[in-house]
């Protein structure tokens, strides 16, 4: 994912420091009496990585604003999609019974699943609380349809477990909701603040979804090909949930019925060294990676609809990132 400090633009260094405004609020909000709370506060700080989610609210509003300053809701909002991310991810180990997050123990494996739970609700609880202090129901609104959105996707993505039939629509209609909702209301959220024109609030709402969905894309090969010791966290989960994603949903779609019924067969008893090769020897990988690619085409095609601008040109970098990235 995009580094900024490895790029030296006065943009990429006034986004770094925006987003260290966005880690106090964030660390401030979360700030509790009761010591049992902030030390798992503190252990999920290492969750956060490059921060993607505030990175696309600030941007977004630094693409429509220029030079002029971002909006304190700016960096508020940026720290809110943050918390609900981070309360996403914490869940999301208790579904994938996930040991390893950002090269460190997840919360259920250090403290159980009920810590982990609890851990989650408090984190959605303050995003929600900190949101509110904005004043503006419009924003909750905005917010609280992509949580419901996201665990529509994630219940979905239940539903099909173990669904060998399930088709590509599907499939990205999951990611959609579990991962490109938040991504989408970012994108638009950002523009919003900065007074953006519906139109344009409008086009960068569809880049954050279209960058959402080839970020999963990507994260879905990842967990299927990528070194456990690079990415950082417990791989190989997808396939033994019983998560279908996009190779292995075209691998079966397009394979003969010997092939189909070998890699239904390493499905169901968990050979996943036959499958990555059976996916990798059919194409199915490539076509995954170059289903990313095009949707990251679309991503950069709509910012190309925006007035040319330093914080545009950066977006672009960004977008390029997501499938370009081994972590
Ligand atoms: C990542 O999936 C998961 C998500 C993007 C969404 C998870 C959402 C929930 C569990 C619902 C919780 C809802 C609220 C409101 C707290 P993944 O397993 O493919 O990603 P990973 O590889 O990072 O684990
Ligand atoms: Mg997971």
């Amino acid at each position: 994912m995009l580094d900024l400090a490895q790029l030296d633009r006065p943009m990429a260094a006034r986004l770094a420091r925006e987003l260290e405004e966005v880690k106090i609020i964030f660390e401030r909000q979360l700030a509790s009496e009761l010591s049992a709370v902030n030390g798992l506060c503190v252990h999920i700080e290492q969750y956060r990585g490059k921060m993607l989610r505030p990175t696309l609210v600030l941007l977004s509003g630094l693409s429509v604003l220029g030079d002029e300053p971002l909006t304190p809701a700016h960096r508020t909002v940026a720290a809110v999609t943050e918390m609900i991310h981070m309360a996403t991810l914490v869940h999301d180990d208790v579904l994938d019974e996930a040991e390893v997050r950002r090269r460190g123990a997840t919360v259920n494996h250090l403290w159980g699943n009920e810590t982990a739970v609890m851990l989650g609700d408090y984190l959605i609880s303050n995003a929600f609380h900190l949101c509110s202090t904005i004043g503006d129901p419009a924003i909750n609104l905005a917010l609280g349809e992509v949580t419901n959105t996201l665990c529509e996707g994630e219940l979905a993505q239940l539903h099909h477990r173990d669904d060998f039939g399930l088709d590509e629509a599907t499939y990205l209609e999951i990611i959609r909701r579990k991962t490109a909702s938040l991504i989408g209301a970012c994108c638009q959220l950002g523009a919003q603040l900065a007074g953006a024109p519906t139109a344009t609030t409008a086009a960068l709402g569809r880049v954050g979804i279209a960058l959402g969905i080839a970020f999963q894309i990507q994260d879905d090969l990842l967990d299927l090909l990528g070194n456990e010791a690079v990415v950082g966290k417990t791989l190989g989960l997808d396939l033994s949930k019983g998560k279908l994603t996009l190779p292995v949903i075209a691998h079966l779609s397009e394979a003969s019925p010997a092939q189909r019924a070998t890699t239904l067969r390493a499905l169901e008893t968990g050979d996943a060294t036959t499958v990555r090769t059976a996916l990798r020897d059919s194409g199915a990988v490539a076509y995954a990676q170059t289903a990313a690619r095009r949707f990251v085409d679309d991503a950069r095609a709509e910012l190309t609809t925006l007035p040319a601008s330093p914080g545009r040109v950066l977006f672009d970098s960004l977008a390029m990132s997501v499938v370009a990235r081994d972590r």
